[in-house]
């Protein structure tokens, strides 16, 4: 590949994702095939907005996140991971990354799954490769398994596949984000970094846990009965099977040896809150990553009453409400 003296820059933003049905564990560990299928909503209040440019005069990869030069650990992950379109591309000139949240990254709230798509995006289009979005989620998926599914904006299902390659691990959307308007409020219970991050997670759950069988035979039902939740647009059941799927992946963390616990005091008393206001009447449901926080779910017309029963309670660092969110896009590319 030639490089001009002048480059571009190209800006992509990548929204989040909450997987209603959970992906954990991995089937390939290198190409990082997922062990089950997921299925997710796009987020549109969390978004990444990541600039890349190619650099004859560097010497490595930089990598600025936040505003502030990453540290070691971040920078290799993604240098590797640009290594995969240097070697598509045929080049081996270093990469300039700027990459800026519009969320707390420490509160973990899926940073990785914005970052990679955004990335795959703006670098493989800075690299002059115009790849398709089934290409752009496979190759997101090599960053992060569940950026894969933010190269697309609405409801998505990630297959796990059947190649060895990893190539049908992909992504698709099953509609977009104006198909139904469903609302989340996010509940940010701590702001410290997790301890163990969901790839080490993932991976001791899979060796040592007991119940991890059972996991990957059940996530299939859970994937045909989530996937006819959305098709007739049956709240109820979406909201008691996200909270099926995130519970039985939170127990399999648990059941790991030594087991991982996610949540703090006030996870739990969220927990107990969301069924408490469903006894009542109200329609929630609640979703937990990898992570302490809660992710309220519920519908439009309900969100200014949920917003209200979190509003007073103590442990609550911060609230947002995210609608459904759009697909992963170029925002410009100039000299
Ligand atoms: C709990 O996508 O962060 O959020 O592929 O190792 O980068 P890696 O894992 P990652 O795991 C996400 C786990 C989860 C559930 C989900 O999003 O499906």
């Amino acid at each position: 590949m030639k490089i001009s003296n002048k480059m571009k820059n190209t800006t992509a933003i990548a929204h989040s994702n909450i997987a209603l049905i959970k992906y954990w564990g991995k089937s390939n560990q290198k190409l990082n095939i997922p062990a089950v299928d997921s299925i997710s909503i796009t987020l549109k209040e969390l978004s990444t907005k990541t600039t890349v440019r190619i650099s004859e005069n560097l010497e490595k990869d930089t990598l600025i996140l936040n505003n502030r030069p990453a540290v070691e650990k971040q920078r290799l992950r993604i240098s590797r991971f640009l290594d995969l379109i240097r070697h598509e591309k045929k080049f081996d000139f270093p990469l300039e990354i700027k990459s800026e949240n519009n969320f707390p990254t420490a509160a973990g709230l899926a940073s990785s799954a914005s970052g990679f798509a955004a990335l795959a995006l703006a670098a493989s289009k800075a690299a002059g490769l115009n790849l398709s979005s089934f290409e752009l989620s496979e190759l997101a998926r090599k960053g992060s398994g569940s950026a894969a599914r933010s190269i697309y904006g609405g409801f998505v299902h990630m297959h796990r596949g059947d190649e060895k390659s990893g190539m049908d691990a992909v992504a698709d959307q099953l509609y977009d984000e104006n198909y139904w308007d469903l609302r989340l409020l996010i509940l940010v219970t701590s702001i410290k970094e997790k301890e163990i991050g969901s790839t080490e997670g993932m991976n001791l759950s899979a060796k040592t846990s007991p119940y991890y069988k059972n996991w990957i035979q059940s996530s299939i039902g859970d994937i045909s009965e989530m996937k006819n939740a959305i098709v007739k647009k049956d709240f109820e059941k979406l909201g008691e099977l996200s909270e099926f799927s995130c519970l039985k992946m939170h127990a399999l963390a648990m059941s790991s040896n030594p087991g991982i616990i996610y949540w703090n005091e006030n996870t739990i008393k969220i927990i107990n809150k969301v069924r408490a206001l469903r006894k009542s009447g109200l329609g929630v449901f609640f979703t937990i990553d990898a992570g302490p926080q809660v992710k309220v779910l519920c519908l439009p017309q309900d969100i200014s009453k949920v917003k209200d029963e979190f509003k007073n309670i103590k442990g609550i660092k911060q609230t947002i409400h995210s609608a459904i969110g759009p697909s992963v896009y170029i925002l410009g590319e100039n000299t």
